[in-house]
């Protein structure tokens, strides 16, 4: 069930979404999630900080025909539970690419090759406080 849904956005090859947040202090994980329609998630980006059987790791995947795809866990894991965070996630013609504020990325392809992408959603466990596409 998600948290905060926005279905008109418009985010872009050559732009970078910039979100900032506070997980709740007993949070087991909470994801953002961008793709083309209620359906579909294109990039799901998931810390998590005990979920799953995964324990502060950050599981990335699609959702495509009902399916979850293949997961990618890449990247360092500088969340905490309380406290803020803050990362980018720049769209180049080929991929995802997170900036975590400990300096790791993680690169997750476009699978589904759209260049604009209108529906961002925010699940689980966290407040947004902001969020930005520039
Ligand atoms: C599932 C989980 C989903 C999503 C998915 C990612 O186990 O229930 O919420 O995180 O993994 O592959």
């Amino acid at each position: 069930m998600p948290g905060m849904v926005i279905k008109n956005m418009s985010f872009k090859v050559g732009q970078t979404l910039t979100i900032v947040g506070v997980p709740k202090p007993d949070a087991t994980n909470f994801a953002v999630n961008i793709g083309p329609d209620e359906q579909d998630i294109t990039f799901h980006i998931n810390p998590r900080f005990n979920a799953h059987g995964d324990e502060n790791t950050v599981v990335c995947n699609s959702f495509q025909g009902g399916n979850w795809c293949e997961e990618y866990r890449e990247g360092g894991f500088p969340f905490q539970l309380g406290e803020e965070f803050k990362f980018t996630v720049t769209f180049t013609p080929s991929e995802f690419q997170v900036n975590l504020s400990d300096g790791s990325t993680i690169n997750f392809p476009n699978r589904m090759g759209a260049e604009k992408y209108s529906f961002i959603s925010f699940d689980g466990e966290v407040r947004i406080l902001s969020f930005e596409i520039k």
